[in-house]
């Protein structure tokens, strides 16, 4: 989408990086000539990743932690800005699961909380005091998702992190702004991903049920998202800050507009409606 290489010379930290959402990412930002560092649990997943970038011609460093050991992953944003450092940084790590509020145990909230929302604060906290005092312009772009602003039954640990993740992007993004520091979302509805179909979709009617209620009629592909997030990062966007931008084929205006579901009356039905308004 972008033109030409407009990431040339310059490094994006993605923590998931090694696989689905995060990993597509990464190869779009190499694709446009950026270097790459990625930060997941599973080494093999990271250096298959690796290779996949590096076969784009970008460099690409990896880091085999999980985002939840808070001080390691300060030690890594040290030793990445010991040398060059990085323009910008996705948080896209999750954890997610559905189940019934009730049946969970406080262990399960803030095994979820921990990754999404602390360890996301934990690395975009690190690496902006780094901008900040070496006096550098960064970009943060979060992956929330369309419950964030909401809140969504059955995903409870997962809404309250992305919720609180949403409102820490927005005001870091107004009181980093002044520093040349940008910070902006992406809430993607539903998207395909290995990580988010295991553990979030019980059966295939489920997944019937979530294209069917689409009014694209169809899931999201990764690129889309991974394409967005490419221009959200790049200074093509450079006045855009502090916005959450929604990629969700309209799903969620679907679910507000009171009369949206007015669809499912047939032809036949519109014709009697018509009629009995003619009579009038
Ligand atoms: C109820 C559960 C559970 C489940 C775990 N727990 N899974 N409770 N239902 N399905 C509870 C456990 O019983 C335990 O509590 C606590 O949570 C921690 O479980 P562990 O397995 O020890 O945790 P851990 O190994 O740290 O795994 C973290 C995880 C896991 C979040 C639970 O699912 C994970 O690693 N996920 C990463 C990948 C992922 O989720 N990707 C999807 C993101 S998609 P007790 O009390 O027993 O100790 C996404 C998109 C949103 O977020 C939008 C979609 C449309």
């Amino acid at each position: 989408m972008l033109e030409g290489r407009p990431f040339k010379g310059k490094f994006y930290l993605i923590t998931g990086g090694g696989s689905g959402l995060g990993l597509e990412i990464s190869k779009t930002l190499a694709s446009y000539g950026a270097g790459i560092y990625i930060i997941g649990r599973d080494k093999e997943k990271l250096s298959r990743a690796k290779s996949q970038i590096e076969d784009l011609g970008s460099e690409c460093g990896y880091f085999s932690v999980d985002i939840r050991e808070y001080e390691t992953v300060r030690g890594i944003i040290d030793n990445v800005f010991s040398s060059y450092g990085i323009d910008g940084l996705v948080n896209n790590a999750a954890g997610n699961f559905i189940s019934r509020t009730e049946d969970l145990s406080m262990n399960a909230f803030l095994s979820v909380i921990n990754i999404v929302l602390n360890g996301s604060i934990n690395i975009t906290l690190e690496t902006g005091k780094k901008w900040i005092e070496k006096k550098r312009k960064g970009s943060v772009l979060s992956i929330l998702t369309t419950y964030a602003e909401t809140g969504s039954g059955f995903v409870v640990p997962s809404a309250a992190a992305k919720g609180g993740l949403n409102a820490f992007t927005k005001s870091i993004a107004v009181e980093w702004g002044p520093k040349g520091i940008r910070a902006n979302g992406i809430a993607p509805g539903p998207f395909k991903t290995e990580g988010a179909w295991k553990n979030l979709i019980p059966d295939q009617s489920f997944e019937d049920y979530l294209v069917n209620k689409n009014p694209m009629k169809r899931l999201g592909n990764v690129e889309e998202i991974a394409e967005l997030a490419a221009f959200l990062l790049s200074d093509y966007s450079s006045f855009i800050n502090g916005e959450v931008i929604r990629i969700d084929g309209g799903e969620f205006l679907k679910g507000s507009g009171q009369f949206n579901d007015l669809s499912i009356l047939s032809d036949e039905q519109w014709e009697n409606l018509k009629s009995r308004r003619e009579k009038k």
